[in-house]
């Protein structure tokens, strides 16, 4: 056997470990999470406010006086097993909103879903999104996690659960579809 053939035959045989090595680390992990968010703007007694405005838009504009385009808003929302805020704290959801559109109500979303309970325990999900208020579904693209999320892709389904129009507080049911 030639000295090239031998070269030939080892870089064939590495090509073969690596792929083996492909194909095992692409096995990737699955994992559907459910949660609920509890979005505080007017607390009510013995609870309080999770989100504080940071910025207020210049409203009314001539084009949309009823987008409350340009607010922004930090939250620092619970995150909970079920639809009740007493139910299981799972995590929190730390980030903020910005009223991001002229005419329709629809946010820019920018969140860190931070687990605190449960096997994510310390691991977070990085979550960039439009947020159209009044669609029933919105979807949560995930741009990258920390921890056990490390590497993360996937995408989160965004529902409201329960809003109350005067108080703006809302309850929002979140399913995650993750793979790592
Ligand atoms: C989550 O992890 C932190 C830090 O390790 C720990 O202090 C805390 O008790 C854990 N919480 C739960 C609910 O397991
Ligand atoms: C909605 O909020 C208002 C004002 O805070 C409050 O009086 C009312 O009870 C709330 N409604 C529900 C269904 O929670």
């Amino acid at each position: 056997m030639s000295t090239s053939k031998h070269a030939m035959l080892f870089q064939l045989s590495l090509i073969a470990l690596s792929l083996a090595g492909v194909v095992a680390a692409s096995a990737p992990t699955r994992t559907h999470l459910q949660f609920y968010m509890h979005d505080i703007v007017t607390p009510s007694p013995g609870t309080q406010a999770t989100v504080a405005r940071v910025a207020r838009g210049t409203t009314p504009l001539p084009t949309a006086p009823t987008t409350n385009f340009g607010d922004m808003y930090a939250i620092d929302d619970p995150l909970t097993e079920g639809p009740d805020a007493a139910s299981r704290a799972v995590g929190r959801a730390q980030g903020f909103y910005l009223f991001a559109s002229q005419t329709e109500l629809a946010l820019l979303l920018s969140i860190n879903m931070v687990f605190t309970a449960g096997p994510h325990n310390g691991s977070t999900v990085a979550v960039l999104a439009r947020d159209l208020i009044p669609a029933d579904v919105r979807e949560l693209p995930v741009v990258g996690g920390t921890g056990a999320f490390r590497g993360v892709t996937g995408y989160g389904l965004l529902r409201t659960h329960f809003h109350n129009v005067s108080a703006h507080n809302a309850v929002l049911r979140i399913d995650m579809y993750l793979s790592v």
